[in-house]
């Protein structure tokens, strides 16, 4: 028999949000009753807002399961200090950004570097969606369905030399249209870097949609990193730059605070951080708390790449 998944639906065949959230929770109870996929044939909305709709295949090898956090939630409670501190702040200024058109330039180590318009980089038919834990350093999660592409699928195209060994990435640095610049509270542009083997890892997703639809600028559009197992400030937003470099490359947290930021920032409820703990987390919309994972969960993908390190010195 053949049972209708949420994969054959696409985000574009819906019409709101609302609806998107309440079909899924239909398709979950649907699943829990064994109620078979004619029922959610009936689901299926042919939708409006073509401009902003994102066609996509979800992920179901890298999604979790768990409860969405609400679309509200995620564009709303940020953390982009481009747009200035409070996390209301992104939402309520970042109208003005203009996220299209866009370039990247990519460089260092590297055969094929050069600027690259969003267009080069997004090849709309390789769009998947991934619903991926967050986990804020800060001791807060989500749970957010992200639009990307793997990002080694984006920068194999690149041809990284074999001197690459760690990826920097930078985020535009418009002080018209992002009032936090004017505040040096961190050393901007916005800097962040992963190994190679990170950037190249399956899970690690370049960013350009949430909820099926483009990226609000308050969640970084046009295109953002999604790093799962990581605190999300190594999720760097509106990215620029992508360069191959030899050497570890300089981070804003880290260049910011080294003794409470370290360059690897894998979650890990072990290592606390120097002012509270990392044991337990906050899910957005929930009353109690919840144990922090290894790995934000993601340890059995992840693992192997820090294999024989310390990650209390490398935290
Ligand atoms: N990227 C830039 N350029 N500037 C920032 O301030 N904040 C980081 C990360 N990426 C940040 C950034 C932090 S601390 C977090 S938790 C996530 O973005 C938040 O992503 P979200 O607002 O989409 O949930």
């Amino acid at each position: 028999m053949l049972i209708k998944t949420p994969d054959l639906i696409k985000p574009s065949e819906i019409t709101d949000r609302q609806l998107y959230l309440n079909r899924r929770k239909f398709i979950r109870a649907g699943a829990n009753l064994g109620i078979a996929g004619a029922l959610l044939n009936t689901l299926t909305i042919s939708g409006a807002l073509a401009a902003t709709k994102l066609s996509t295949v979800k992920n179901r090898d890298y999604s979790t399961d768990e409860e969405l956090t609400p679309y509200d939630a995620i564009t709303s409670y940020n953390n982009f200090y481009e747009f200035g501190t409070h996390k209301s702040d992104p939402s309520e200024n970042a109208g003005k950004f203009q996220p299209q058109p866009w370039s990247v330039v990519v460089d260092g180590e590297c055969m094929k570097p050069g600027t690259y318009s969003y267009e080069d980089i997004i090849n709309p038919h390789q769009l998947e969606e991934r619903i991926y834990r967050l986990r804020c350093v800060e001791a807060w999660s989500m749970v957010i369905p992200w639009v990307g592409i793997a990002l080694a699928d984006v920068l194999k195209r690149f041809e990284p030399t074999s001197e690459a060994k760690y990826v920097a990435f930078t985020t535009v640095m418009r002080p018209e249209e992002m009032p936090g610049l004017r505040r040096r509270v961190l050393d901007w542009p916005y800097r962040e870097g992963l190994r190679i083997d990170e950037a190249m890892h399956p899970l690690t997703l370049l960013t350009v949609g949430l909820y099926g639809e483009v990226l609000p600028n308050q969640n970084g559009a046009p295109i953002r990193l999604v790093v799962p197992w990581k605190y999300g400030f190594k999720s760097i937003k509106s990215i620029v730059r992508i360069e191959f470099t030899r050497k570890q490359p300089k981070t804003s947290w880290n260049m910011s605070a080294p003794q409470e930021y370290g360059f690897y920032s894998n979650v890990n409820p072990e290592v606390d951080h120097p002012r509270w703990s990392q044991r337990k987390e906050r899910r957005i919309g929930d009353f109690l708390k919840r144990e922090t994972l290894m790995f934000n969960g993601y340890g059995e993908q992840v693992a192997s790449l820090y294999r024989g390190m310390d990650l209390r010195k490398h935290y």
